[in-house]
Order: C-alpha cells, then structure tokens, then sequence
C-alpha cells in the first residue's frame, strides 16, 4: 500500500521510492529514478485497472435491527459474563491455564444449553469421546441431548457442521484444529488465524454461537496471535489459584456487554457451582483480629464485591526489602508506599511489605488504594480502624483521597452484610443510609490522625 502512494519509480526495477535520488538502491541503476505518474490527475483510474467497484448502501442507525435474542444457559454466572447471555453469530475466547476446569466449564454450559432445547455440538481435539462421556457422568448429565465428536481436521468439522443445525458450538481447543491445506502444524499462528477465521465466518454465515478454548502461555497470554483476540467478538478468561477452590470467570474484552464482568464458580466433585454471593465468600475466613486486614468495597462490572485485603510488614533481613503483592498492582503498591513516605512521613526503609488479596480475588481498580493504604498502616501499627469497617477510595500522589464511582452500591453491599462504618474520600456523592457510620476524609493524613493507635 505504502509503495502505490510514493510518487518516484525506478524505471529499471519498479521499486517506489517517496523522493527523487540520483542511484536506484535495489538494482544499483544511475539515472533511473523517474516522478511515477500514475497518481497525475485523471490517471488515478489506472489503479484500479480501469473498473469501478459497486456502490456500498450507506445506512442510518435506525435502520438497525432489535437486539437480538440471546441464549441463555442455566448457568447465570456465565450468562452475566456474556452480558446476559450467547448471542447468536457470535464467537467467543475462553482462556486459562491448563487444569483450570475450562474443559468442565463449558461441559456443563453445552448439556445446560441442550436440556433447555438448543442444538448443541461439542467438538474436542483433546479428549476422545469416553473421556467426555465419563466427565458428563461425573457432572450428572449423562442423559443430556448434546453431541460430541473427537476431530481436528477443520474441512470435516465445517462439513459436518454445515449438514447440522447448531446453536451453539464448542471447540475446544483451538490450538489442536488444523486445516490441511495449509502446511505447518497444528497450534502454529497460521493454523490458529486460518481455523478461527474459517470457523467464525461460518458461524456467522449460519447464525449460530461459537466457543473456542484458548491455550496459555507460560507467562499467562493467549498463546497464538493476539490478532484472535481481535477475531472474536468476546474473550473470557478462567482464573484461580492453585490450592484454591474459587475460579473467577473475567471477560477481557465483549463486543456485546461490560468488559469488566466477574463470574465467581467453586470447583466441586461434581463440577463448577456458581457463586452467587462472592462478598460472603471473600470474607467466610476473616480473623476477628484485623490488624493489617481491611475490607475493601469493589466494583466488578454490575455488582459489587467485598474482598480482603491483607498486609504484613516485618523488618527485612535483606539488603533490598521486599515488596510481595498477589492479587493486585505492584506498581501501585510501590505508590501507595512512597505516597506514605513523603506525605505522612512513614518510612518503610528496610521493612518488607507483603500484600494479598485474600481467596485468590484479583483486584483492578484504583479505587482499592486507600484500603492498601489502610492495610500497610494497620500492619505497622500506626493506626487502629473500626472493626465492621469497610474502605475505599482513591490516592492522589499528593496524598489527597480522591472519590470513585459507583459509592452507593459498594455500601449497599457493606450493610447488607453486616459492616457499621464506612471510611471513604469526603465529599463523596452518596445517598444517607440508616445503621451506617460514615466517615469521610480528605487526604491520608486525616485518616491517620483520627484513627492513630493508643498504646496500652
Ligand atoms: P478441566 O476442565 O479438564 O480443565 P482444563 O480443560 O481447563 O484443562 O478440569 C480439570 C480439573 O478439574 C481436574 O484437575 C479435575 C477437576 N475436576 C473437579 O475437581 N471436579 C469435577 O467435577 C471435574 C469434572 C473436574
Ligand atoms: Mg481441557
């Protein structure tokens, strides 16, 4: 593309350059280099050979059609995910580390699906179908009307397909399907783009969902192009701790909802159970003593989520202290430190600092930084908070406590589950609530001060 709009050409080599040079650099000719006018006035029709294209309908908005009408699973966790549900034509990338239980996820999304009427295939590259079948039995859904096949060749997987009538497909994974027309193997970034491209269409084509699973790389990306990424219209992903029961189900990117929804699921014997009240379950553990624990008030898509966030900090027997962070920003931590350093004058020179998260929960937004703070202070015991008390709030560098959004639904979730004061940035937007202590700050510094530790 670059090469039609320079406007100089070799008359020896054809090669474009975009000024005039006295020696051709590809074939080394003298004198070669001539003004191309095939972009003088009049010719440009010569780029295209001379023939027009056909004329594109341009259309209004409201000639759009209605939403259309999604199909639900019985599953809400993963519909809430979606954005309410599969809509039809679309595909989706569902990613996460191997054991994970993406296989089982979608297992019961497919005979969930089937047992409401749907037409349902589950297409497995990595499993033969006793393996399937043994996994439904393990589920329960043995009797379900779903259909699996164990294939890889994508021309008699679109063969198949197209003699079918599907609702819903599920590949998986994407990484195992090939095209045989094309040389390198399975898994390759050729195979990977040629296989989503040719499958997405035709599910487009024939108005059906599609679902592929993705592979991740050691470091934890979608293995294969980021372009698929960009292929698909949603892209979830499956997350947990090893060690830990609790799966977060992330949407990180959907063409047809919010791209901040969490899905919260339990690996069970028998299968993922959703989660419906995450807040109870983030804090199900917490010790009565909170010193260097705070609950925090988050904001996960629609709902709002209670999660504990936990610091430690001992004296470092090391010449670099260490910072530990699971479950949130280390970046923003190193801030969250230093802003306690210059503002407040609270020096954490050889000290190492650990931050978690409690329940494998990984917390995003800005607006968990007072509650870090709150924690790291806790920890160190410059200050004693309220117990039932619930934080939030954003640090400016100054160390000025900046407000967030949504502050109604984030104490709404702290009442109903039994939480009596709320710390937050003062000046902050909310709606008065009976039983509920507020407490608003301006900077970090006034929370320090009304919430220093006495010494017994
Ligand atoms: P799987 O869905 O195969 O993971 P993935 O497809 O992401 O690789 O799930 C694997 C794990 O889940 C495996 O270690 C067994 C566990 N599991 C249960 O604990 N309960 C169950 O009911 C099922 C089906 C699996
Ligand atoms: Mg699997």
């Amino acid at each position: 593309m670059v090469k039609n709009l320079s406007k100089f050409k070799c008359q020896n080599c054809n090669f474009y350059y975009s000024k005039w040079a006295g020696q051709c650099t590809e074939c080394g000719a003298w004198s070669s280099i001539k003004q191309d006018d095939a972009f003088s006035k009049g010719q440009i029709k010569k780029l295209f050979s001379g023939k027009r294209g056909k004329t594109i309908d341009l259309l209004n908005l409201e000639s759009l059609e209605n939403e259309p009408k999604r199909l639900k699973t019985e599953i809400n966790e993963f519909d809430r995910v979606l954005g309410g549900g599969l809509v039809p034509g679309s595909a989706i990338l569902l990613s996460g580390d191997p054991g994970i239980g993406k296989s089982t996820l979608l297992l019961q999304v497919a005979t969930d699906a089937a047992d409401k009427g749907a037409n349902v295939i589950y297409i497995s590259g990595e499993e033969a179908p006793a393996q399937i079948r043994m996994r439904a039995r393990r589920l329960g859904k043995e009797k379900s009307t779903l259909k699996i096949a164990s294939e890889t060749n994508l021309r008699d997987i679109l063969t198949t397909l197209d003699a079918e009538k599907v609702d819903l497909l599920i590949v998986d994974s994407i990484q195992t399907i090939y095209a045989d027309y094309i040389e390198s193997g399975p898994g390759s970034v050729v195979q990977v783009r040629t296989c989503v491209l040719d499958l997405t269409n035709f599910a487009k084509k024939k108005d059906f969902s599609i679902i592929f699973v993705g592979h991740v790389t050691k470091d934890g990306q979608i293995a294969g192009p980021k372009l698929v990424e960009h292929m698909v219209d949603t892209v979830i992903h499956f997350e947990g701790e090893r060690g830990v029961h609790f799966r977060i189900l992330r949407t990180i990117k959907n063409r047809f909802g919010a791209s901040d929804e969490i899905g919260v699921f339990e690996m069970t014997s028998k299968g993922l159970k959703e989660v419906t009240n995450p807040s109870e379950l983030f804090l199900s553990e917490r010790d009565a003593i909170n010193n260097g624990s705070v609950v925090f008030a988050s904001i996960e898509g629609t709902r709002p989520v209670l999660v504990e966030i936990q610091a430690l900090v001992a004296p470092s027997s090391l010449g670099t202290a260490r910072r530990t962070v699971v479950g949130w920003d280390s970046a923003r931590l190193s801030m969250v430190i230093a802003i306690l350093d210059a503002r407040c004058g609270l020096s954490f020179i050889g000290k190492d600092v650990y931050l978690n998260v409690a329940g494998g929960m990984r917390v995003l937004e800005p607006a968990a930084d007072l509650a870090v703070a709150a924690a790291l202070l806790s920890a160190s015991n410059e200050i004693t908070l309220p117990t039932n008390a619930v934080i939030f709030g954003e640090l400016s560098l100054s160390g000025a406590l900046r407000q967030v959004n949504q502050p109604d639904s984030r104490i709404k979730e702290a009442k109903k589950l039994g939480f009596k004061s709320i710390l937050i940035p003062s000046g902050s937007k909310i709606v008065k609530q009976s039983g509920i202590e507020l407490k608003e700050y301006k900077t970090i510094f006034d929370l320090i001060k009304s919430n220093t530790r006495v010494s017994e």
